[in-house]
């Protein structure tokens, strides 16, 4: 059983695993369009974490590991729990770096669709980068997920270029910076 992360779980590997592969799925695009109310926000106070939106043109990088054999379903249920806030699982096809890596061909993937309680779509990119500056939930700072999300496909993904994550972490870091910059008192 393999599962492919797009996300959190990318940089964030609290599971055990036995192997895993760099490599991308097709027909998505990664968007900071779901709501999370039980890890960077709260009930009422909702942060934003990514989901995969539908995009016959779209590719996403990320990370595919094969569950520890014999453990599957235990860190399934853990992965379960962890992506509960809206997210369910499919099937995708993936392409593993390089081509010619053995399989998996087909792993699983946490998608929060647009029917998910949780789910919060589209927003203009100020306005997400706003709710990411004033968000906190249990697991921590929204930030800290946008900035762990942007380094990680930085630097272990650099095929993909993700306009919509760098932009918003430009943006993110500009408010921060410009929050933190003295006023002046005239
Ligand atoms: C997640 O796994 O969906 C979120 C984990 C986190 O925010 O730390």
């Amino acid at each position: 059983m393999w599962v492919f992360g797009y996300g959190s779980l990318i940089w964030k590997v609290d599971f055990p695993y036995e192997e895993k592969r760099i490599g991308y799925i097709r027909g998505f695009s990664r968007r900071f369009w779901q709501g999370s109310t039980d890890h960077r926000g709260v009930p009422g106070k909702p942060g934003r974490v990514v989901t995969l939106i539908d995009d016959p043109e779209g590719c996403v990088w990320g990370v595919a590991y094969k569950l520890p054999t014999g453990r599957e379903q235990e860190v399934k249920r853990h992965l379960d729990h962890r992506e509960k806030g809206g997210y369910r699982v499919m099937t995708v096809a993936f392409h593993p770096r390089p081509p010619l890596a053995p399989p998996p061909s087909q792993t699983l993937l946490y998608i929060g669709s647009r029917d998910n309680p949780d789910y919060l779509g589209p927003a203009p990119l100020e306005e997400i980068a706003n709710q990411i500056v004033c968000s906190t939930g249990p697991s921590g700072q929204n930030t800290e997920y946008l900035f762990e999300l942007a380094d990680a496909v930085r630097n272990i993904l650099p095929e993909d270029n993700d306009v919509h994550l760098f932009h918003l972490e430009t943006l993110v870091r500009q408010r921060l910076e410009d929050d933190s910059s003295p006023k002046s008192s005239s």
